[in-house]
């Protein structure tokens, strides 16, 4: 038997008092930025991709991607079908990336990290958490300012590069993409991830609507373990709000900056 989640406004709730010993794992997604202006991919009602106005029609379908359909600009079949399309899509978010800044979700997650131990955890691929003083962020879905090859082992390297016209080669020969998750691929740091699910006190999910494994299903792994309490911030209920203990509506930004009652 799970217990019903507490689901209600954020400020319903009372301050979360996190102990000084507690572990904090928190996992963000798209919500987290969004009061940046970087754009979700879902609404509430899973219709598609939310911030566009262009949400497809009949349910629960993920047709668009900025306009894009997803085969194309990200899967691997669609790179490989269009690197050049493919590098000019992700050259215009990396373009775009100077011009939005951390919001205050962002900079209360980077002092929640001054007080207490906490794995941060993204689903995004911008550097937000970074430049708002996150120390360590994991990026389960990639980084837009890194680059790879799609060809041999070279490791993944900085690049803020924007390729209009022809995509780069690796020294191999190979194509260059850039360093993130597609649909298909399985994400980054999965052994880091699940053995800092495996030792946490507390897990805050913060904007992400429930519906990508496997970031979905850490919230239910831990129900197994049953030992950490699990949060969820976000503008609405996320699909798997029932493996949460509390989910507090709001937007992050708004809620993140008084959540934490650290006495
Ligand atoms: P989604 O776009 O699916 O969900 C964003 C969630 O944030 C929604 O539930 C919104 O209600 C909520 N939200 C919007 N504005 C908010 C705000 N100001 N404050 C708090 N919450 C807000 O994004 P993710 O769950 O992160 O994967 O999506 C997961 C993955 O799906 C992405 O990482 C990406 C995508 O396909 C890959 O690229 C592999």
């Amino acid at each position: 038997m799970v217990p019903i989640p507490r689901v209600g406004p954020g400020a319903e709730f009372e301050p979360l008092r996190i102990g000084r010993t507690e572990r904090v794992f928190v996992l963000t997604g798209a919500g987290v930025s969004a009061e940046s202006g970087v754009r979700t991919f879902r609404d509430a009602g899973g219709a598609g991709f939310a911030g566009d106005g262009r949400r497809p029609q009949g349910g629960a379908s993920i047709g668009l991607w900025y306009e894009h359909r997803i085969e194309d600009v990200a899967t691997a079949k669609g790179f490989e079908r269009d690197p050049r399309m493919v590098w000019r899509f992700y050259s215009e978010r990396r373009r775009q990336l100077p011009s939005v800044k951390p919001n205050p979700a962002h900079q209360a997650l980077a002092r929640l990290a001054q007080e207490r131990e906490v794995f941060l955890c993204t689903q995004n691929v911008d550097d937000l958490h970074e430049r708002a003083g996150s120390p360590e962020v994991v990026h389960m879905h990639g980084e837009l300012l890194r680059s790879r090859c799609h060809s041999c082992e070279r490791p993944s390297f900085v690049d803020a590069a924007g390729y209009f016209e022809e995509p780069p080669r690796c020294r191999c020969g190979g194509l260059l993409r850039p360093h993130v998750v597609w649909f298909g691929e399985i994400p980054f740091h999965l052994e880091r991830i699940f053995a800092a699910l495996d030792k946490c006190d507390l897990f805050l999910c913060v904007g992400s609507s429930g519906a990508v494994h496997p970031a979905a299903g850490f919230v239910s792994h831990l129900r197994h373990t049953g030992r950490a309490r699990c949060i969820y911030l976000g503008l609405e209920r996320p699909d798997n709000a029932y493996a949460f203990d509390e989910c507090r509506l709001g937007k992050a930004g708004e809620l993140l900056p008084g959540l934490v009652d650290l006495r």
